[in-house]
């Protein structure tokens, strides 16, 4: 299946739209439409309260995007957040050095490298260094002293506020810190629709633990994290675990693993599992100079802890859901989202079958008694095979049809998307009903 499918899909049925389309485009950035606004608060949602909910000793905060500028010369974003890029003096075509020559060339190597644009010969500069971050100014001066960055990582917020965190919240080690927000990166090859994109969310959770315990920590939210993805409706056979190599490791990173998904281009990272050992703590201590160590009442002693992240991107965990739940139902001939239904935009539409005798108003009745449990929409337009297969096309799990019969015994009929089946359900067992079907929906 191809991902442009899933493009013309997203953009018809309003899940995702391309930035100032208007105006050509923007690149790199996406806007959501209205379903895929609410596609991806579902499943921060249901992050959120796996983290959060499920864990009494991890709690949430919110930082801000903007930070003092040293917290990033002390996590090593200033120096070290780079990709080595080439350019082309014949034609200014611009690459990631990785994608033009495997490895570390020798001095002069690029000379023989072909220009894959324009095609010549000796025209590659050497690989310089580009910082990712992007920068800009606070205040109205735009001088050194004011530079500020937008954050390339919400991880940085979480560091910086841990003790007082620790503080209010009265944590004791281990405990973990969740974080929901946007991060910027000034990709240079963005691809792949939502997958690498110039602005993004992270879904993060830094994990404090004391230096020894590290290793088993690691292991248990690798377990934990994989396992997280089947909330999501997502096939285990689409997920593997897959560890950097040494020569791939982030400057601040120990061990690491990636939770990869097999997206229609390929198998790609998902999220990001590290031991970031104590490198960020030591080093806001050492810049700040301000002591980042929590107190061991027991052994009587001070230590800076260690840190096991869990960072994925929420708009990658977004297309993992589309990919996976794009079903071309060749039978018949319709396209159905098969969105878990705990996470579906909808998740009943509401049809009277014709637009007299009394249907509506009796339709309206029935959105009063299901809208305060599920998110429901009124659909009256077109013929009702019609709007089933519209709203298929949108992953509403449930269609919930009123006829004459509803008006005789006070039954509807509840359509399952998938099976396309339809059960004859007392309005007054609606709610039960579609409760039921959610808990054990496969
Ligand atoms: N705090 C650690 C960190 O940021 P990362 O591996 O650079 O680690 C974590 O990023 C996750 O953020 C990735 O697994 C990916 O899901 C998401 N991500 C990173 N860059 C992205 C981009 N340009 N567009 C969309 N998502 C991105």
């Amino acid at each position: 299946m191809s991902i442009d499918k899933i493009i013309s899909l997203c953009k018809r049925r309003g899940f995702v739209f391309q930035s100032s389309e208007i105006y050509g485009g923007f690149g790199a950035v996406y806007d959501y439409g209205p379903l895929g606004t609410a596609l991806k608060n579902n499943i921060s949602q249901m992050w959120w309260q796996a983290m959060t909910q499920f864990h009494e000793n991890i709690v949430g905060i919110d930082s801000g995007i903007l930070m003092h500028p040293k917290i990033w010369e002390a996590s090593g974003h200033v120096d070290a957040f780079n990709d080595p890029l080439v350019d082309c003096k014949q034609c200014k075509a611009r690459y990631p050095a990785d994608e033009l020559f495997d490895g570390n060339p020798e001095d002069g190597e690029w000379d023989n490298i072909q220009c894959p644009k324009c095609g010549t010969t000796g025209n590659l500069t050497e690989p310089r260094q580009f910082n990712l971050m992007f920068k800009t100014h606070i205040g109205p001066v735009q001088k050194d002293a004011n530079v500020a960055y937008l954050r390339p990582e919400t991880a940085q917020g979480i560091y910086v506020n841990y003790l007082l965190t620790q503080n209010a919240m009265r944590l004791k080690i281990p405990f973990g810190i969740a974080q929901i927000g946007k991060a910027f990166r000034n990709e240079i090859i963005a691809r792949n629709f939502i997958f690498r994109t110039r602005e993004f969310e992270q879904l993060e959770m830094q994990y404090f633990v004391k230096p020894g315990n590290d290793d088993q920590s690691m292991r248990d939210w690798k377990n934990e994290r994989i396992a997280f993805y089947s909330q999501l409706g997502i096939d285990s056979g689409k997920l593997r675990l897959q560890e950097h190599g040494a020569d791939e490791l982030a400057h601040y990173a120990k061990e690491a693993w990636d939770i990869e998904f097999e997206f229609p281009f390929g198998w790609s990272e998902i999220e990001g599992i590290h031991n970031r050992t104590d490198f960020d703590l030591a080093r806001h201590q050492e810049f700040s100079g301000k002591k980042m160590e929590v107190f061991d009442q027991e052994a009587n002693e001070h230590y800076l802890p260690y840190i096991i992240e869990t960072s994925a991107g929420l708009n990658r965990m977004l297309l993992a859901v589309l990919s996976e739940a794009y079903w071309e139902d060749n039978e018949n001939n319709r396209i159905v989202m098969k969105f878990h239904p705990q996470i579906a935009p909808v998740t009943a539409a509401v049809c009277p079958l014709v637009k007299k005798d009394g249907l509506p108003e009796m339709g309206r009745k029935v959105m009063d008694i299901v809208k305060p449990h599920f998110k429901v929409i009124y659909d009256q337009q077109g013929s009702i095979g019609k709007r089933y297969y519209r709203q298929d096309e949108a992953g509403t799990p449930y269609g919930i049809t009123i006829d004459h019969q509803s008006l005789e015994d006070k039954t509807v009929t509840l359509r399952h998307r998938d099976s396309q089946q339809q059960d004859r359900v007392a309005i007054d067992q609606l709610v039960s009903a579609i409760n039921d079907s959610m808990e054990h929906y496969t």
